[in-house]
């Protein structure tokens, strides 16, 4: 079955099989990078929570583990939600939620699980570390997100508290007796209950504090502001999301040993579509991104260079001039597994869009759109034609000053795209579900020319036998 697949992902980290959704546990212990997952290994959709198990060496091809966590104590017994990684002194902790059968306890409460060598996990046997939301939550409190700063140990959860959102802070010695510091930060209270995956993180000499709230239009946000460790307090500078796709969330960070902020997210949604539940999976991570801050105080997130090593051989191609109308600028390029890296002069015409367009079929009736609205000055992916089981434009402002060129960046895979454009100031992660044999690639503008500097592109190795 899994040969007939025409979906399945070649260069993106998923589960050998089955249901996955957030990725929990990123860590780089003892040289190796680890990632775990939220997972399901009886079923291609949501049910009990486990935590699947990878590990890489540098962050593109990964080695399937055994499941590090399965539900199997009164503190866990109906799943081990998501959580964190931290190396205590050479044993590699995890901090997760775990599911305790409603009478017993509360629901939700965080617990503790120990490796020395990074393959097996023993659970902590005074579980649980926290075992009830202080007064600031509701029982709504979850997914822990751990860090050291300055010996002490520190940790974010996320939770709500009448409907207002809400991310709460313990501090702790041992990682076993926690104290509560207070709410780091909180909703306006117009959407839903709870922050879900809180993070939070020194970037340059800001903190940065990323939520997912699970609503449309903001499924990842990120805030950059100044954290203050005494009181718990964050205050916000400015916000905007992580991704701007449909399909991004639950997203989580780690530092590695080049210093390096890392961020992976689960490309997929609740809710969405996912044809290839009836091949047996669901669920995948984007490719590993970088963030850093730019000269102006802009977020930026880029791909990791590591992925270069997925490159066969470039194609090149240099100054072509794109005419409304007017199609076949690449000739016989095709692919469903490609880098792209282009870069377009802005059109004259303020009302163009203008692009390049990706598993465009013969006919004309299915492609892929990535494209820049100049009146607008938005980045757009349109996957209102890109198969049955996706839809909708997904937009990110980007404005370009006069004379700056719009740079893409584009991983293409069997069923997913991801383009990132100009320093990482626009990112946009979906899921497509073309046809098999819809391959063309091209370029195109709405209306008058539009300059195409240079385009390369390479077709892209697979990492799964
Ligand atoms: C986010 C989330 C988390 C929870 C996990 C359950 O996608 O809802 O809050 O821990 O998924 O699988």
């Amino acid at each position: 079955q899994a040969a007939a697949d025409p979906h399945r992902l070649q260069f993106h980290m998923m589960a050998p099989a089955n249901w996955m959704n957030d990725p929990n546990g990123l860590i780089q212990f003892k040289g190796e990078y680890h990632l775990f997952y939220q997972h399901h290994p009886y079923s291609a959709k949501w049910g009990p929570m486990h935590w699947g198990h990878a590990v890489s060496r540098d962050l593109v091809c990964w080695e399937h583990l055994p499941i590090a966590l399965a539900p199997s104590e009164s503190f866990d017994l109906d799943g081990c939600f998501s959580g964190s990684a931290v190396d205590d002194e050479g044993t590699l902790t995890l901090m997760y939620t775990g599911i305790a059968p409603e009478g017993s306890l509360h629901r939700q409460i965080q617990c503790l699980a120990m490796s020395e060598d990074g393959r097996t996990f023993s659970k902590f046997d005074g579980n649980p570390v926290i075992g009830a939301p202080p007064v600031d939550g509701s029982e709504d409190f979850r997914d822990p997100k751990a860090w050291k700063h300055e010996g002490q140990w520190y940790v974010v959860i996320g939770s709500g508290k009448e409907g207002i959102r809400n991310v709460l802070l313990y501090r702790s010695a041992d990682l076993r007796e926690w104290q509560y510091v207070g709410v780091v930060a909180e909703s306006d209270g117009t959407q839903g209950a709870i922050w879900e995956c809180p993070d939070l993180f020194a970037l340059g000499d800001k903190y940065v504090l990323v939520v997912s709230p699970n609503v449309e239009k903001a499924k990842n946000i990120y805030m950059i502001g100044d954290f203050d460790y005494t009181t718990g307090k964050f205050v916000q500078e400015s916000m905007g999301e992580l991704d701007y796709g449909f399909d991004y969330y639950a997203a989580q960070s780690f530092e590695d040993d080049t210093g390096r902020r890392i961020v992976i997210g689960w490309m997929d949604i609740w809710g969405a579509n996912m044809p290839t539940q009836a091949y047996g999976w669901a669920g995948a991570m984007t490719v590993p991104r970088v963030l850093s801050l730019l000269p102006d105080g802009a977020l930026s997130v880029l791909p990791v260079p590591e992925l270069h090593s997925l490159r066969k051989e470039p194609t090149c191609f240099n100054n072509i001039v794109v005419d409304s109308g007017s199609s076949g600028y690449l000739g016989e390029l095709r692919g469903d597994c490609l880098e792209l890296i282009a870069e377009f002069e802005l059109p004259e015409s303020r009302n163009a869009e203008f692009g390049l367009k990706v598993r465009c079929s013969s006919d004309g009736r299915e492609e892929t759109r990535f494209g820049y609205r100049v009146a607008e000055g938005e980045l757009i992916v349109d996957r209102s034609r890109s198969g049955l089981d996706a839809s909708g434009i997904s937009r990110c402002g980007l404005s370009l000053p006069d004379g700056e060129t719009l740079k893409l960046h584009i991983y293409l895979d069997r069923s997913s795209v991801e383009v990132f454009s100009n320093e990482g100031r626009g990112v946009i992660s979906n899921r497509i579900y073309p046809g098999q044999d819809s391959l063309g690639v091209d370029l195109y503008v709405s209306e008058g020319r539009v300059r195409l500097i240079k385009l390369e592109v390479w077709k892209l190795k697979p990492i799964w036998n």
